[in-house]
């Protein structure tokens, strides 16, 4: 089981809130972010398009820092 911080907030403010799951071998962070939106939090919204690092739509901060195309970075199981 790994845990997964994300931000949810508003222009108010907001704060991380953690996700348990057990990722799949071969999952990226974008499909994570799918499996927690599907199965525990169905408000959360997360832009994508192509899914294979073209379009250049999805982009997402990691541990602090801004990443272009991270999304598809692989999830070590
Ligand atoms: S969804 Fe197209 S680059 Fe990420």
């Amino acid at each position: 089981m790994r845990n997964f911080k994300i931000w949810r907030g508003d222009s108010k403010g907001g704060d991380f809130v953690d996700y348990k799951i057990e990722p799949d071998v071969g999952m990226v962070i974008l499909d994570v972010i799918h499996r927690i939106q599907a199965e525990q939090a169905n408000d959360l919204a997360v832009r994508w398009n192509c899914k294979a690092g073209k379009c250049g739509s999805c982009s997402v901060e990691i541990n602090g820092t801004y990443n272009n195309l991270k999304f598809h970075f692989r999830i070590r199981v």
